[in-house]
């Protein structure tokens, strides 16, 4: 969602601004802009669109200068047009910023300005800030403040930021300051750049690769005012503080598709890998369990726990359902999965015996965010299942797993799906052996994790089969998925995938349940994708399929290898190893991420990029 980079020193800031604006790219957006500071004039280039279109229409246009802001838009408030794209202007030109959030109450502000005599020439929530700054800005002036001081600048800033509500990251430019940028945050990420006579600022870190490893992670209410020789931090309650420059031991642009066709299939192809690196070092053979390092629980407190909560959104959520399958298998200890969104304001009762983790592969999600934060508020201990480290939940959390899946650059998430649900696999092998599990079987789930990164790569070999089902399939406009136990949440995230790439209506359902709605969808024109790998429930799942394949419906069967009679009902089969049935997700999952991928390639989607949504949801 929105990116943010910024530039003050004393290279020509439009490479580094455009560079870091396609390297925000994956996080979903419209269009984006520029604007540089040049001659005491600040230009604006800005397109609705990709940003190779904005790269475009700077080479006709060029601009240039040491001094400049950039944005990706992800519009809320205002359709995706060339004028509602950011960098916005304040006042008679003295402002322009650039915005990520929303500002709830922009109406009234925009009402009031208007009484003042701003002109509106947008339709963002995000123009009401730059009148407002301008404003007080002007005031300042006129109440005798030296212009060329950078003190009415701030001063403006910290008069307006009071009177939003919302969220917001925003980067100011002043007109004629040429030295200095000021930004401000309030829910939406931002991160500093220190650099040698310059400073850079970035929605997230990748922007920053290959220019600094030294950072500065703003937090809720800091302002920060950068020039290319210093920076001045000052929270809104606790006055001038002192930054806290942190060295990334790699900023990672990661952004090479290396010869894969798109991000995500590349993302795909490396779960071999990224399910191995979740389980790096946390395997311990001689107790037979997991171990975390970071995990900030004594003993007695993992033990006392009653009940876990798993909250998050989207793809996170679906882990989530895995993990709750999981951890009451082997902890017995219960465990809810709760939609961020609903649980930050549903003030369901939770007694300081109970365990949240809030799971993200982005560690930005506003809602994921937000429920953990009313978690915190209530004094329970709060962890994150995160992969992206340093952001946000990783930082606020009390402790927590990061995921080591590296760059998930793909919008619709694979990787981060199945290191998720390797990490509650562990976790599950981990609380389970402070309770009821026994040595031997721990010993068992140590050496079946083991083989997983084998079954993966064996699970990959499916490719050019999925290929060509989806070259059968890719044409119809309705699918349902459909799965018992470990494999129902398989079956949404199925779903889910086909929706996001290729926006073809489908949907998730546990394969019993079908029969209580969905079957009604089903005739000729409606397949339905059947997870059924060998396990207790096998049988039952092929009287569903029966059941579809009675009403003329199309069936796809996600099958174990050797499984020669689910071929004799099914129209296709996409056969995966066989693996216990709480390690089935794992693999399961990847023919449907594949299928969603070669369906979409098919119907000519932006596979990487799909309309409308974003990568890390910064606004509710
Ligand atoms: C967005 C992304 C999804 C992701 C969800 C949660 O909707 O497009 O792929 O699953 O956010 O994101 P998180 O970063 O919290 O896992």
């Amino acid at each position: 969602m929105c990116g943010i980079v910024g530039y003050v020193g004393h290279r020509d800031a439009t490479d580094f601004l455009l560079e870091g604006l396609h390297r925000l790219e994956y996080r979903g957006y419209d269009s984006a802009g520029i604007a540089i500071q040049r001659d005491r004039e600040i230009g604006i280039r800005k397109k609705a669109g990709r940003v190779q279109e904005l790269d475009g229409l700077i080479g006709t246009q060029p601009i240039g200068g040491r001094l400049g802001i950039g944005h990706t838009r992800w519009a809320t408030h205002g359709e995706t047009t060339d004028l509602n794209s950011h960098p916005h202007v304040g006042g008679n030109g003295e402002v322009v910023l650039v915005h990520n959030g929303v500002i709830e109450n922009y109406v009234a502000l925009r009402t009031q300005l208007q009484d003042l005599g701003y002109v509106f020439r947008t339709g963002t929530d995000t123009e009401a800030v730059a009148h407002l700054v301008a404003h007080h800005y002007s005031e300042q002036i006129k109440l005798g403040a030296d212009e060329t001081s950078p003190e009415p600048c701030l001063k403006a800033v910290e008069l307006t930021l009071p009177k939003l509500k919302g969220t917001y990251g925003l980067v100011f430019l002043f007109r004629g300051h040429e030295d200095m940028l000021i930004a401000s945050r309030a829910g939406s990420p931002l991160v500093i750049g220190v650099g040698e006579g310059e400073h850079f600022i970035a929605s997230d870190a990748g922007p920053l690769a290959g220019y600094t490893n030294e950072v500065i992670y703003l937090s809720d209410h800091e302002t920060v005012m950068l020039s290319s020789k210093g920076i001045e931090l000052k929270h809104r309650d606790n006055g001038r503080m002192s930054p806290s420059v942190q060295t990334l031991d790699q900023v990672s642009s990661d952004t090479s598709r290396e010869g894969y066709d798109h991000y995500m299939l590349k993302e795909i192809f490396e779960q071999p890998h990224t399910i191995e690196n979740a389980m790096r070092g946390r395997l311990d053979d001689d107790e037979a369990t997991a171990k975390f390092g970071g995990l900030n629980l004594t003993v007695p407190e993992l033990r006392r726990a009653d009940r876990i909560v798993l909250t998050a959104c989207g793809t996170s959520w679906h882990a989530g359902l895995v993990g709750e399958y999981l951890l009451e298998e082997f902890s017995r200890i219960p465990t809810e999965v709760e939609y961020a969104s609903e649980l930050r304001y549903r003030n369901p009762p939770l007694s300081n015996s109970t365990m949240v983790f809030s799971i993200t592969q982005s560690g930005e999600t506003a809602d994921t965010l937000a429920a953990m934060r009313e978690c915190q508020r209530k004094g329970l201990s709060t962890m994150a299942i995160c992969n992206v480290v340093g952001s946000t939940i990783a930082r606020e959390a009390d402790g927590g797993v990061y995921l080591h899946a590296g760059s998930e650059i793909g919008v619709a998430s694979t990787k981060a799906f199945t290191s998720q649900v390797t990490v509650l696999t562990l976790l599950a092998l981990y609380l389970g052996r402070m309770r009821h599990l026994s040595y031997p079987a721990g010993q068992r789930m140590i050496r079946r994790l083991r083989e997983m990164p084998e079954k993966i790569e064996q699970t990959l070999q499916c490719n050019d089969l999925v290929k060509e089902v989806a070259q059968k399939y890719y044409q119809y406009n309705n699918f349902l998925y459909l799965g018992r136990l470990y494999n129902f949440p398989v079956a949404l995230e199925g779903a889910l995938k086909l929706k996001e790439i290729s926006y073809i209506h489908a949907e998730g359902y546990p394969a019993a349940e079908m029969k209580h709605g969905p079957i009604a969808l089903v005739d000729e024109n409606t397949p339905s994708v059947f997870i059924a790998p060998n396990g207790h429930i096998y049988p039952k799942v092929m009287s569903n399929l029966e059941e579809v394949k009675a009403r003329k419906g199309p069936v796809i069967a996600v099958a174990c290898h050797g499984d020669e009679k689910i071929a004799e009902l099914a129209d296709d089969v996409i056969y995966v190893p066989d693996v216990e049935e709480y390690l089935q997700p794992l693999v399961t999952s990847i023919p449907l991420q594949l299928l969603a991928y070669h369906i979409a390639c098919l119907r000519g989607c932006d596979v990487d990029k799909p309309r409308n949504l974003a990568k890390s949801v910064t606004v509710e």
